[in-house]
């Protein structure tokens, strides 16, 4: 008899000890035991897919303002070690060089596509695509999620035979239509109102279920034996599951 072991995943890296979203957070998770993370990618105004959670550089940089002000050349200009400032500096990475710091590590990526005011969703998969695509990473080791239905289903159309999840704070009937709809392969769920049934409902469905963001071990722990998949966490250090 084998027994299924979650997976951790870094949720933006390891934010509890690294600036969140960078290739130093990113390394940080797998060091602390992650083989998994999950990210966040954003178009900045120029078109730029970049691994970036905000629509704005307030928190996590040294600048403010929307990330449409920003393009590609201002990247290595913009420190977003905000969170950590011992880090020292720490640039907004482009997706593509987080792909290769994916590969180089031999992780996997559950990569969030953040639909921001700026971008229309048709913009942001068409920039992923050719990214992703021809990147190097198997699409073995990546998930696509994201919160947005039409984000999902330009993303299911244009990534066939990838797996896709669907990120939603409840498992509402909607939720799950869409799921169908997109032949998604996990939903992405809130730990906080998760339930038994929800589980249950989803796996019988046949997808996986992943929770964010799992910071407590001890308060999640029950929800291993309901048979959640994956955990995505702020502190992948203090997960031994
Ligand atoms: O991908 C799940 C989780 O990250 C969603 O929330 O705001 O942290 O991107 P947020
Ligand atoms: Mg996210």
């Amino acid at each position: 008899m084998s027994v299924k072991r979650p997976q951790i995943m870094g949720h933006r890296g390891a934010p509890s000890l690294a600036p969140e979203n960078t290739l130093l957070g990113f390394k940080t998770a797998f060091q602390a035991g992650a083989l998994w993370t999950e990210t966040d990618v954003s178009l900045l105004g120029d078109g730029t897919p970049v691994i970036f959670h905000d629509a704005t550089m307030d928190r996590c940089t040294d600048r403010s303002g929307s990330i449409a002000a920003l393009s590609l050349d201002d990247l290595q200009r913009v420190n977003a070690n905000q969170q950590h400032p011992a880090a020292g500096f720490q640039a907004i990475p482009t997706l593509a060089a987080a792909l290769d710091c994916f590969a180089d590590l031999g992780m996997g990526v559950n990569l969030e596509l953040k639909r921001h005011d700026h971008v229309p969703p048709a913009a942001l998969v068409d920039a992923v695509h050719p990214v992703l695509s021809s990147g190097p990473l198997p699409k073995e080791r990546v998930l696509l999620s994201s919160f947005d239905f039409d984000v999902l289903k330009l993303a299911r159309a244009a990534f066939p035979g990838w797996s896709i999840a669907v990120i939603a704070e409840n498992a509402t009937s909607e939720v799950f239509e869409v799921a169908q709809q997109i032949k998604a392969d996990a939903l992405n769920l809130w730990w906080e109102t998760l339930s038994y049934d929800d589980v249950q409902r989803t796996r019988a469905q046949g997808m996986t279920v992943n929770v964010w963001t799992a910071n407590e071990p001890d308060k999640v722990r029950s929800m291993v034996d309901w048979g959640v998949a994956g955990f995505m966490s702020d502190c992948p250090q203090n997960f031994r599951f």
